[in-house]
């Protein structure tokens, strides 16, 4: 089933959108029976996203994992007794102590378990927010590539378990095109799991044209690094946390790796504390780390570099939109935020489009951008015409979804 994230276009279109004015408008429904406040999720395999639309920004940022202990749940189970299961930070916390199994219910750009999926939206609303479902819209930003049938059941899920009064699917690509101020560019989003370019004109997503990855992103890098300190340093008790720490905290990308990797291990060597205090030296690994997004191979993956991504799907359009898309690159999701990495697409995507006239933006939010520009449009006036309210989702079921996305 084709994904139609497109319809509200003709409205966004009519009435030209800025983060301003955004901003200053407020949503009017005409029946506010319940709290007018829209909830915020954007699903990440890494954090959700979570929080209210008149903020500016969410409220927490949550992993999407649950732990549980299985044999004693199953042991209080037959004691007619239940215990609830570890959610978020909890699960990694009490992982060891507890001796959880750990399950991570959203992951590849997917549902990978909508019971766990439906548990964490249950801490979600009551313990993070602390809200009622019944009295708040939701919108919930999604990846590009999601599955209209996971989409579906996530709609049944909100309406008939949480009895939420309305919801709204939205694209986070596009949500992190408008947080941008701009209607139209290509959107690089470098996340935990996945790696998506998507061409945007005009507010309108090319689907045709579209790419994404789900087998390689940031949490590969961590590995990567993970493992390359583990058989340089032969230390017991290094966690894959302290890995992300070291490659969120010290590593960048080599703007030429070959002249990286020569100069001296004391230029670019960081003394690190990990988190059981001891210490640990790391040089070359600080851009090792990040070099497979160029070349993916260094990790087994039989795939090409984002740059060379990138230019395989700007070449797919005309000369003129080429220019166009070469010149409104959005960089975008937590794996954009490497030092120098706007600096190595440029020389690279000017090597293989003999241009020079390239400009790759930063979004100065990566990690939260699409939650913010779903804020934005969920506080819009007008907006409210293009929620999918609990009576059209009585009306005509699950598939409403279809009709009602953006
Ligand atoms: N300063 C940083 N430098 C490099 N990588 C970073 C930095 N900060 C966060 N990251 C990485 O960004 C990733 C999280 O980004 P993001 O929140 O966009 O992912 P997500 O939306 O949860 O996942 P996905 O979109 O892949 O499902 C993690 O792999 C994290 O380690
Ligand atoms: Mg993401």
């Amino acid at each position: 089933m084709k994904n139609n994230w497109n319809n509200i276009l003709p409205y966004l279109r009519q009435s030209p959108i800025t983060v301003e004015s955004f901003q200053t408008q407020i949503r009017d429904f005409n029946e506010p029976e319940y709290d007018i406040t829209g909830i915020i999720i954007d699903h990440g395999s890494d954090t959700f996203k979570i929080g209210f639309d008149n903020q500016d920004t969410p409220k927490s940022l949550i992993k999407p994992v649950i732990g549980r202990n299985k044999k004693l749940e199953q042991d209080m189970r037959s004691n007619f007794m239940y215990l609830e299961p570890y959610i978020g930070k909890e699960a990694f916390n009490f992982q060891k102590e507890k001796n959880l199994e750990l399950c991570f219910p959203f992951e590849k750009g997917e549902v990978q378990d909508f019971d766990n999926l439906e548990k964490i939206y249950h801490s979600i609303f009551y313990k993070e927010l602390k809200i009622v479902p019944e009295e708040h819209p939701v919108l919930l930003s999604l990846p590009i590539q999601i599955p209209a049938t996971h989409r579906e059941k996530i709609c049944q899920i909100m309406f008939e378990t949480f009895n939420v009064p309305a919801i709204y699917f939205a694209c986070q690509q596009l949500l992190s095109l408008i947080s941008s101020g701009k209607t139209s560019g290509l959107v690089v989003d470098l996340g935990n799991d996945l790696i998506s370019v998507v061409p945007i004109h005009n507010f309108s997503i090319d689907f045709n044209n579209s790419f994404s990855q789900n087998d390689f992103s940031g949490s590969h890098l961590t590995d990567y690094l993970f493992k390359m300190i583990v058989d340089s340093h032969h230390l017991d008790s290094f966690s894959k946390k302290d890995a992300q720490n070291i490659k969120e905290n010290f590593a960048y990308v080599a703007f030429d790796f070959e002249e990286e990797t020569q100069l001296p291990q004391d230029f670019i060597q960081k003394e690190i504390e990990l988190t059981d205090k001891s210490k640990i030296k790391i040089g070359k690994e600080r851009f090792l780390c990040s070099e497979p997004l160029f070349d993916p191979k260094m990790v087994d993956k039989n795939q090409i570099g984002i740059h060379k991504k990138i230019w395989e799907m700007i070449q797919k359009f005309d000369i003129d939109q080429q220019d166009f898309y070469l010149q409104n690159i959005i960089l975008t999701g937590g794996s954009s935020l490497f030092p120098r990495i706007e600096d190595r697409l440029w020389k690279e995507l000017a090597k293989l489009s003999l241009k020079t006239n390239i400009s790759l933006t930063k979004s100065k939010n990566p990690i939260i951008d699409s939650w913010i520009g779903g804020s934005l449009i969920s506080s819009r006036e007008g907006f409210q015409n293009f929620w999918i309210s609990k009576e059209e989702y009585d009306e005509s079921g699950p598939s409403i979804h279809i009709r009602k996305v953006f």
